[in-house]
């Protein structure tokens, strides 16, 4: 497989259309861009939900995502906000961009798509296009921390059936009043390769009435934090330091995420 398995596209792209709230991500990424240095570039950066933030606050980022959904509800967004970003449509792995930059990050995208060797190839391609002593740094949310993702790969549960859809579900109100009601499911669970399938269905809904709906897949890539920290060195990356959940302590196993700060 060449491509990572995602499912942020259709529907799911445009539940990402109010995602304005930047959260504790968002100060982090900020303060790494401040002390890290710019031009950035704000890997997967799906709808600009941190990327619009950075660009009103006058720092120089770019985006770049696998998603031309993502990056349509992204151009949307910065057109309302008078804003022009660089955006390219781009595979992580395959990233081949004009600028060399002095921060790359990605928030919540490593450990999406399935596949370990591209995510390998995607941090070859940071190293590449970073200034020398330049800054890459991810997130990424363990799954020992998560109960029933964790248990997933045990025999008893993997061999039972994919679970069903949840029998109430998120909903989501849109601007022009209709609504988005959201799903996800287990579909199963690859030990041996370190991968879980997941799939999430979609819904809209117009005044009590179904629209449309649409099911995605999404591939779960599994590392170890010594694993992760292999690939970055086989990257080339050295000073590599990793935080817990958006802070300046060191990662510890009660930390949901693992921040990942490296440099060329
Ligand atoms: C969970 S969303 C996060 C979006 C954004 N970083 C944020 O924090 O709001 C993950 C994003 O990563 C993108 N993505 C996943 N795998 C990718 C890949 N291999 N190359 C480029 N983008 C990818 C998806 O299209 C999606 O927009």
């Amino acid at each position: 497989m060449q491509r990572p398995q995602i499912w942020h596209y259709g529907l799911v792209a445009q539940s990402w259309a109010n995602a304005a709230e930047a959260g504790p991500e968002g100060a982090y990424y900020k303060k790494l861009i401040e002390t890290s240095g710019q031009p950035a570039l704000d890997l997967g950066c799906g709808s600009g939900r941190l990327l619009l933030n950075f660009l009103q606050a006058g720092l120089d980022v770019d985006g770049c995502d696998y998603s031309e959904d993502m990056l349509a509800v992204c151009q949307e967004r910065a057109a309302k906000q008078g804003l022009s970003p660089r955006l390219y449509a781009q595979a992580m792995h395959e990233l081949d961009l004009p600028r060399r930059y002095r921060t790359i990050f990605a928030c919540g995208v490593i450990g999406l798509g399935g596949e370990h060797r591209l995510t390998m190839q995607a941090m070859q391609r940071c190293h590449e296009h970073l200034r020398p002593g330049g800054t890459f740094a991810f997130n990424y949310a363990v799954r020992w921390n998560d109960p029933p993702a964790w248990l997933a790969r045990l025999p008893e549960y993997r061999q039972v059936k994919p679970e069903g859809w949840p029998a109430s579900s998120e909903r989501q109100r849109l601007a022009d009043g209709t609504e988005l009601e959201i799903a996800a499911r287990s579909l199963e669970t690859d030990p041996l390769e370190n991968v879980a399938t997941r799939q999430i269905r979609v819904r809209l809904w117009h005044e009590g009435e179904l629209i449309k709906e649409e099911v995605h897949t999404q591939k779960l890539d599994d590392y170890t934090k010594n694993e992760l920290v292999f690939m970055l060195e086989r990257a080339g990356f050295g000073d590599i330091r990793i935080f817990g959940d958006f802070s300046d302590e060191p990662a510890t196993a009660d930390h949901k995420e693992l921040i990942f700060i490296c440099r060329k």
